[in-house]
C-alpha cells in the first residue's frame, strides 16, 4: 500500500464531520447542543455515547472511548491511523494523492490490512467469474436467475461465483502478488496437513459477508450439487468474529434506521430477496443462534426487531431463547410467523412488495403473546402444564430492564391467563430481585478476580524490589561494619511506620474471652518483634524506637482526650453557626432540612478527620523535636516527604495512600525485616562452614552441624516467601 501524502491527509482532518461519521454507526439523538447515541464500544441500555459537532469530537462518558472522526474510526473498525483516514477520504470522495511505501514501510503495514485486501481481491474476482466466464454465466449466474435474482440484486450484495478448478483464486491471486499466507489466514484457501493448499469454496455460488461499514471480512458459499454440505463459510480470522456480525447489516443499515426498526432472518437468500421485494431492513443471523455481540450491533441503529419464523414449532421452540436476550437487551421484540411452507424467501417471491408489507404490518404480534400462544398450544386444559408455561412467560417478562414494559406484559399476562393481575406481578418481582442478585454476585466475583490479578501483580513487583533491596544490603555490608550495617535499611523501613502512623488502628485483636480491640501500628510492630525476640541493631533507630513507645504510652490518653474536647466543642460551635445562618438565609423548610442534613455531615467528617490527624501527628511531633539530636535527625529523615505526598494524592484523582494500605504495608516491612535477618544468618553460617571446612584437622561432626543448620535456615526462608504471598490483614474501618 502506498502512503498518503501530508496534504491530504490535513484535507481528510478537515473535511470529516464527527456526527457525520458517527451515524454511520450510531443511531445519535439531538440533545441540546450535542448529539447522544448508544456507545458502540461497550454494551449500554441506557446512551452514554456524546457527540460534540462544535469540537468535533465525541466521548462515552461511560466507557471513555472516543475521540476525533480518525479516533472513532480507528476504534469502531480496529484499523490503522492510515486505514481510517482512506476509510475517511473513500467516504467524502477526497481524491489520495499518494507516495510509493519504502520497504521496510510496507513490512509494517498490519496484517488487518493484509487480509482485507486479499479478501477484496477475491470478491472482484468471484464476481468477474460470474460475469466474465462460460462456467460462471451457465451455472452460477443462471443459478441466481433461477433463484428470481435481479442483476440489480446481484449486483448489491456483490453475490460471485468460485470456479470449480481447486487452484483458480490460488493461483490468480498470487500472479498478481498476494502471499499465500494471508489467503490461508482469511481462509479463502486450505492447507492440508501435507502442506497442499486449495480453494475452500471451489464450484460455490458465493454470498461476501461485510462489515458494518461495507468491507469484506468472510464469504459464504453455497454448493449447487445434492450429496454436499449446502454451505461453506469463512472460519473464524483476525478479521471476522462470526458472533459479532450480522449479514446484510451493511446494505440494510440506512433501511434500518429510516423505519426505525430491523427484521431479523436466517439466512442469506432471505435477506436478498425480502430486499429486492423492497424490504430492505433486513439481515440474517446466518443459521446459529442469536449473539450478545450481534444483538448489541442491532441496538444500534433501532429498538424495535421483528423475528421472521419460517420453522417448525419445535424449531421455533428452541429459539426463544435467543428472544429472550433480545428482551433483556432492552429491545421491543415482534414476531412474524409465515404461512405454512414459506419462508421469507419463497414468501417475497409469490407476493408484490406492498403485499409484503401489508403481511408484515398485519400479522407481526408482540413477541410475550406470541410465545404464550405457541407454548400452551395443546395444554390448555392441563393445569399443570398451564403453570409450567405461566412460569416460563414469567422469567421472559422479567428480563425486560424498563418497568414500564415490564407492567404493560404483566398486564398482558394475567388477562391471558385469566389470573390475578397482583399474583403474576409479585411472581415477576421475585425473578427481578433473582436475577439482579445473580447479576451483583457476577460482579462481585469478577472484582474479586480482578483485584486478585492486580495482587499477584503487585506480589511480583514487591519480591523483585525486595531481592534489589537485599542485594544492595549485602553490597554495602561488605564493606562496613557487618550485620547492622545490613539490616539498616529494614530497620529504618519499620521504624517509618511507627513514627508515621503509630498511633493509628491497624487491625482487631480477639482475646481469649472473645473481646475486640484495636491494635495500633506501633503495638503490632512490637508485639511482632518481641514474639521473635528481635531488637534492633542499629543503635539510632532502637533508641528512637523507645522514644516512640514510651510516647505512645505515657501521655497519650489524655492527650487524645483533651483532643477530642476541643474537637467536640469545635464541631459544636460549627454546627450552631451554621444552622443560625441557614434559619435567616432560607425560607423553604425543606431546603433547610437538607441543608442541615449536610452542615451534620460536614461537622462530623470534620471531626474525624481532626481525630484521625491528631493521631497521625502524634509520634512524630513529639520526636521531631527531641532533645536527643540523632533521634531528632532520624525523625525528620523518615517523615519528611510524608505530607507532600498526602496532598499530591487528594488533589488529583484517588491513588491509594499509604494510610489506606497500612494493613498490608506493615505486616510487609515486619516480613522484609526478618527476612532480612534470616539471610544474614545464612551467611554467617555460610562463612563460618567455609573457614572450618578449610581448616586442617576439621571436626566432620562440627561441619555436618553447620551444614544441617544452613539447610534449616535456607528451608525457613522459603517457608517465608510462602507465608508472605498468603499474609493479608483486613485493615480496620
Ligand atoms: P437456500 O437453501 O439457498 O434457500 O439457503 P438459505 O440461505 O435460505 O439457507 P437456509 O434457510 O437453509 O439456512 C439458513 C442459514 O443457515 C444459511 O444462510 C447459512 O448461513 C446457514 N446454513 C445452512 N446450511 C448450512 C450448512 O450446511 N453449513 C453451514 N455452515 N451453514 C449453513
Ligand atoms: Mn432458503
Amino acid at each position: 500500500m502506498k502512503k498518503i501524502d501530508r496534504e491530504t491527509v490535513q484535507r481528510i482532518l478537515d473535511t470529516a464531520e464527527i456526527v457525520d461519521v458517527v451515524s454511520d454507526y450510531v443511531n445519535l439523538k439531538r440533545r441540546g447542543s450535542s448529539y447522544l447515541g448508544l456507545c458502540p464500544f461497550h454494551n449500554e441500555r441506557t446512551p452514554s455515547f456524546s457527540v460534540s459537532k462544535s469540537k468535533n469530537i465525541c466521548k462515552c462518558f461511560s466507557c471513555g472511548k472516543g475521540g476525533s472522526p480518525v479516533n472513532f474510526v480507528m476504534e469502531i473498525e480496529q484499523i490503522s491511523y492510515s486505514e481510517a483516514l482512506r476509510y475517511l477520504a473513500k467516504k467524502y470522495n477526497i481524491e489520495i494523492k499518494e507516495h510509493e511505501m519504502s520497504d521496510e514501510e510496507r513490512e509494517r503495514e498490519s496484517e488487518r490490512a493484509s487480509l482485507f485486501a486479499v479478501n477484496e481481491f477475491a470478491l472482484s474476482h468471484f464476481e468477474s467469474n460470474l460475469y466474465d466466464t462460460s462456467d460462471g454465466k451457465e451455472i452460477g449466474l443462471s443459478y441466481f436467475y433461477d433463484r428470481g435474482l435481479t442483476d440489480a440484486s446481484i449486483k448489491k450484495f456483490h453475490l460471485g461465483y468460485a470456479m470449480e478448478q481447486s487452484d483458480d483464486l490460488l493461483r490468480a491471486a498470487t500472479g498478481k502478488g498476494y502471499n499465500v499466507k494471508y489467503l490461508v489466514d482469511t481462509g479463502l484457501c486450505i492447507r492440508t496437513d501435507q502442506g497442499r493448499v486449495y480453494d475452500r469454496f471451489k464450484g460455490r455460488v458465493i454470498f461476501p459477508v461485510f462489515s458494518v461499514s461495507g468491507k469484506v471480512i468472510a464469504f459464504g458459499g453455497r454448493t449447487l450439487k445434492k450429496d454436499m454440505a449446502k454451505y461453506v463459510n469463512s472460519p473464524e480470522s483476525l478479521i471476522y468474529h462470526k458472533s459479532n456480525q450480522l449479514y446484510g447489516m451493511y446494505q440494510a443499515k440506512p433501511s434500518i434506521v429510516k423505519h426505525d426498526k430491523c427484521i431479523l432472518v436466517e439466512g442469506y437468500m432471505d435477506v436478498i430477496s425480502m430486499s429486492q421485494s423492497g424490504v430492505e431492513n433486513v439481515v440474517a443471523s446466518s443459521g446459529t443462534s442469536l449473539t450478545e455481540g450481534q444483538i448489541r450491533m442491532i441496538h444500534r441503529f433501532t429498538e424495535n426487531v421483528t423475528v421472521i419464523y419460517d420453522g417448525d414449532a419445535a424449531g421455533i421452540k428452541a429459539s426463544l431463547r435467543g428472544i429472550d436476550m433480545l428482551l433483556a437487551e432492552g429491545l421491543n421484540i415482534k414476531v412474524l410467523l409465515l404461512p405454512d411452507g414459506d419462508d421469507p424467501d419463497s414468501f417475497s417471491r409469490k407476493h408484490t412488495s406492498s403485499e409484503l408489507e401489508a403481511y408484515i404490518k398485519n400479522n407481526e404480534v408482540d413477541f410475550i403473546q406470541f410465545k404464550i400462544g405457541i407454548l400452551l398450544q395443546g395444554v390448555e386444559n392441563d393445569p399443570i402444564a398451564r403453570s409450567k408455561v405461566i412460569a416460563d412467560i414469567v422469567r421472559s417478562i422479567a428480563v425486560i430492564p424498563e418497568p414500564v414494559t415490564r407492567n404493560i406484559y404483566i398486564t398482558e399476562c394475567a388477562r391471558r391467563f385469566d389470573i390475578d393481575e397482583r399474583i403474576v406481578s409479585a411472581e415477576v418481582n421475585k425473578q427481578v430481585k433473582s436475577l439482579i442478585e445473580k447479576a451483583a454476585e457476577k460482579r462481585l466475583k469478577k472484582s474479586a478476580e480482578e483485584s486478585l490479578d492486580r495482587l499477584e501483580e503487585k506480589e511480583e513487583e514487591e519480591t523483585s524490589r525486595r531481592e534489589k533491596d537485599i542485594e544492595t544490603a549485602l553490597r554495602n555490608a561488605e564493606d562496613s561494619s557487618g550485620p547492622s550495617a545490613f539490616l539498616r535499611k529494614f530497620e529504618k523501613g519499620l521504624l517509618r511506620y511507627v513514627l508515621r502512623y503509630g498511633m493509628l488502628d491497624l487491625c482487631d485483636s480477639v482475646d481469649d474471652d472473645g473481646n475486640i480491640s484495636p491494635v495500633k501500628v506501633i503495638d503490632y510492630i512490637c508485639d511482632e518483634l518481641r514474639m521473635d525476640d528481635l531488637t534492633f541493631t542499629n543503635p539510632d533507630v532502637l533508641s528512637t524506637f523507645n522514644e516512640a513507645i514510651k510516647t505512645s504510652k505515657e501521655d497519650w490518653e489524655s492527650d487524645r482526650s483533651r483532643n477530642e474536647a476541643i474537637l467536640t466543642e469545635k464541631r459544636a460551635q460549627y454546627i450552631a453557626e451554621g444552622v443560625a445562618h441557614l434559619r435567616e438565609s432560607e425560607t423553604d423548610i425543606a431546603t433547610i432540612e437538607r441543608k442541615e442534613k449536610l452542615l451534620m455531615e460536614t461537622a462530623d467528617s470534620m471531626y474525624q478527620e481532626g481525630m484521625d490527624n491528631f493521631a497521625m501527628l502524634y509520634i512524630e511531633k513529639s520526636l521531631s523535636s527531641h532533645p536527643d539530636s540523632a533521634i531528632r535527625n532520624l525523625t525528620l529523615e523518615l517523615v519528611a516527604d510524608k505530607h507532600v505526598l498526602s496532598k499530591v494524592h487528594t488533589k488529583y484523582a484517588h491513588i491509594e495512600t499509604d494510610e489506606e494500605r497500612l494493613g498490608e504495608l506493615v505486616p510487609r516491612a515486619i516480613f522484609e525485616y526478618k527476612d532480612a535477618i534470616l539471610e544474614c544468618r545464612i551467611r554467617k553460617l555460610h562463612d563460618d562452614l567455609k573457614r572450618v571446612a578449610s581448616s586442617p584437622g576439621a571436626d566432620p561432626q562440627e561441619i555436618r552441624a553447620l551444614m544441617e543448620a544452613h539447610v534449616r535456615l535456607q528451608r525457613l526462608r522459603g517457608e517465608f516467601a510462602k507465608y508472605l504471598g498468603e499474609r493479608i490483614i483486613n485493615p480496620r474501618k
